[in-house]
Formats: structure tokens, C-alpha cells, sequence
């Protein structure tokens, strides 16, 4: 098997290739344009295999991604590249229109001009799935799940440009005949996580004595699903998926912000003790503009016609993920250089 994964360097695209690579023996093309957020040392584990490749390309690159595909001729495009944080999103969403709208555009053209040329056997084997998010439908209540015909309402630049993206990835399903599969995830975390999102950021700020910004209340509730969970469900989704189909995918595990980080300074408070609770670090900030209330996913189509289940509950991931942290310095160190965590997302005045 053939996969061609895009942002292969990326948190959730890294986890995804030692996946394949490392337990299923797959052979992989990773396709992408290391922004600040693309890391290699995410794959440390798999570059010295002959089985692996990589490519430094940008999605938007037309010409680029056409001979990759046509050289490496996929069984399996996994297509994950994208600008993905949402804080980004507000003061800089010309990147995210270009490389998530524009660049998926992109991969989808020429991952189907090499479908076409393609054997019958090859063509009806050929896969193409499309990576997206919980995000695309908006904003929760109190009550009730995000279903795979939950209609689309997107609140930020980021999961504009990722519902764009999706109708894309549908269309090209229902007007060219491409064997697209739709795949919509709720916030992941684990290692090799980028310390920008809540999660890693709450950690590394821990543990160098900084305050931990929480948005708000604190009250605003995520549903996390460990990544090595979701790189699975990828795989099978992208395996055993009905073509056309939406899955949601998601690990049942809401949590409010503050009892994220609460649960993280508790975990390290424990493993490091500093004589006082780092919960003193926490501090109260002014509130993401466009704010979403609550994300919950109902998986029960993956769970029921794929027999997939997430085997980390959020205690155990969390915890497995803060040790991860205090192992791996090596990893983090050199990208708290490149960003220090200072706050993102404010509004200023200007064109992005
Ligand atoms: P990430 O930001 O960690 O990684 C994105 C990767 O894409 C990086 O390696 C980056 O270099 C690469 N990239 C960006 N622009 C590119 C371009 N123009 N050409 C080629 N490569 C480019 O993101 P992630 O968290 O790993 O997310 C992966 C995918 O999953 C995204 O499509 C995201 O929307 C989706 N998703 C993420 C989450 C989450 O919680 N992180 C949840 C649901 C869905
Ligand atoms: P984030 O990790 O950016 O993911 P997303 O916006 O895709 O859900 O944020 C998760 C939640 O945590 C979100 O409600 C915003 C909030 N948040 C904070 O309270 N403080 C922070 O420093 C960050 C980055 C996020």
C-alpha cells in the first residue's frame, strides 16, 4: 500500500505516518511545506526507513504536486495539510483561505487528473480523504452532539476556510465520481503537539513558572481525543469508509478549558513538586473573539459501521501527554525559541 499523506510534518499528519509506516509497513509519501508549524523531528522514528519519503512542497503548488503524485503513484491520498490554529486564523486569515481553500483545491485537481489515468483495478482501489474538523459546525448549547448532518455554521477564519475546504472535497465526490472520503475530528491532543494550542501551551507554561492564559470563564468546553486514537481512525476511515460519506470522529471526553488546565497543573504538581500549586499561574484573559461555546462529537457511525473505539480516556491521555512533555525537551525546546507563547488572536486594525 501506497499512502501519500500532506502535512505529514504537522502534529496530527505525524501521527498518522508513524502509524502507517512503523505498524502497518506502509509505504509513505509526506508531502509538505514545513511552516512554522511542520516539524521533522516529529518523524525522527521513521526517516531512516526505506519506505519513507519526503517532500518539500507547498499544496498550492500545482505543478509540484502533480509529479509527485504521478512518481509515487498512491493508492491513498490522506490530505492533512493545512493552517490549523484558530488565534492564527484572526490576525493572518489570508494564509488560511489560500492554503487550506486554495491549497486543498489544489491536491484534489491533481490527486484527480492521476485518478483518471489510472487501471480499473487501481482507479476502484484509489482513496482520497479528506482530514477536516468538528469546528466547521459551529457552536454547541448546553445540549446535544455534532452528527455527521449537523449543518455547516462556522464562527472563525480557520474553520471557514476548513468548510470550504470540505464542500470542495463533497463536490468533487459528486460531480467527478472521485472515491472522497470526508473525515470531521474533535480537538486532539498528545506528543508532538505544537505549544500554541491549549494543551501543550498550559504544560510548557507550567513548568517554566509563566502565567497559563485561560480565554474568558474557562467554561467553554472541548471534546479531546488523543491523537494516536484519531491516527487510527484515520487509517480505517480511509480503508474501510463508504465512499462519498462523512465520519465524525471524536473520544466522548468533554472537558471545560479550566478543568483542562487545572487537571495539567494537579498532574504536574505531582510528578515536580514546586511547593505550592501551580494553579496560582492561572490567570483570567480577555476572551477569543468569536468564541465557540461548546464542541461534542456523537461517533457513533465510526463506532458502529467502522467498530472503532478511542482506547485513552481523557485521564489517561493527559497524563501520558504531560510525561511526554517532561521526556522530551529535545522536541519542544527548539520551537519555544521560534514562539515564546505569547497570546495570539486579539483584533488589531489592518488587513490580514
Ligand atoms: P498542524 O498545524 O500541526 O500541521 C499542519 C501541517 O501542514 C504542518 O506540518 C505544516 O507545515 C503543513 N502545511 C501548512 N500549510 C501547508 C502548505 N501550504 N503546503 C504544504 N504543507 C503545509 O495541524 P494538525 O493539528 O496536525 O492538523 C492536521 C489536520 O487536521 C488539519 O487539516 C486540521 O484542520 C485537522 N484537524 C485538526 C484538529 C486538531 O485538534 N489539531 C482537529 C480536527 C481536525
Ligand atoms: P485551542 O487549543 O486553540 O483549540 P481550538 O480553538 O481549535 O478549540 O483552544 C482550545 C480551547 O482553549 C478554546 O476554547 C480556546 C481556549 N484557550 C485558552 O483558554 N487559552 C489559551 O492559551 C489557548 C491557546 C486556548
Amino acid at each position: 500500500m501506497r499512502v501519500l499523506v500532506t502535512g505529514g510534518a504537522g502534529f496530527i499528519g505525524s501521527a498518522v505516518i508513524r502509524h502507517l509506516a512503523l505498524e502497518k509497513g506502509y509505504e509513505v509519501l509526506n508531502i509538505d511545506k514545513l511552516t512554522y508549524a511542520g516539524t521533522l523531528t516529529s518523524l525522527k522514528s521513521v526517516e531512516a526507513k526505506p519506505s519513507y519519503r519526503f517532500l518539500k512542497i507547498d499544496i498550492c503548488d500545482a505543478a509540484a504536486i502533480g509529479s509527485a503524485i504521478s512518481t509515487f503513484r498512491p493508492d491513498r491520498v490522506m490530505h492533512l495539510a493545512a493552517e490549523s490554529h484558530v488565534d492564527r486564523s484572526i490576525v493572518g486569515a489570508r494564509q488560511f483561505v489560500e492554503t487550506n481553500i486554495l491549497g486543498s483545491f489544489t491536491v484534489l485537481e491533481c490527486a484527480r487528473a492521476y485518478w483518471q489515468t489510472l487501471a480499473p483495478q487501481e482507479r476502484s482501489r484509489f482513496r482520497f480523504l479528506h482530514v477536516s474538523t468538528d469546528e466547521v459546525y459551529g457552536s454547541l448549547g448546553r445540549d446535544g452532539l455534532f452528527s455527521e448532518t449537523t449543518p455547516y455554521d462556522p464562527s472563525s477564519p480557520y474553520s471557514a476556510s476548513k468548510a470550504a475546504s470540505d464542500h470542495l472535497a463533497k463536490a468533487w465526490a459528486r460531480t467527478y465520481g472521485m472515491p472522497v472520503i470526508v473525515s470531521n475530528c474533535s480537538n486532539n491532543y498528545g506528543p508532538f503537539h505544537f505549544p500554541e494550542k491549549l494543551i501543550p501551551l498550559t504544560i510548557l507554561n507550567a513548568l517554566e513558572g509563566k502565567s497559563l492564559p485561560v480565554y474568558g470563564s474557562g467554561a467553554n468546553i472541548r471534546d479531546w481525543l488523543y491523537v494516536e486514537d484519531h491516527a487510527r481512525a484515520l487509517d480505517l476511515i480511509a480503508e474501510q469508509g463508504r465512499i462519498g460519506e462523512t465520519y465524525n470522529v471524536g473520544g466522548r471526553n468533554e472537558r471545560r478549558n479550566i478543568d483542562v488546565v487545572k487537571r495539567i497543573c494537579a498532574i504536574l504538581d505531582d510528578l515536580c513538586p514546586i511547593g505550592h500549586s501551580r494553579e496560582e499561574q492561572i490567570q483570567f484573559v480577555t476572551d477569543r473573539p468569536g468564541h465557540d461555546a461548546r464542541y461534542a462529537i456523537d461517533a457513533t457511525k465510526l463506532e458502529t459501521e467502522l467498530g472503532w473505539r478511542a482506547q485513552e480516556s481523557f485521564d489517561t491521555g493527559i497524563e501520558k501527554t504531560v510525561r511526554w512533555y517532561l521526556d522530551n525537551e529535545w522536541w519542544w525546546a527548539p520551537l519555544r525559541e521560534e514562539y515564546d507563547g505569547r497570546r495570539l488572536g486579539l483584533i488589531r486594525a489592518g488587513v490580514g
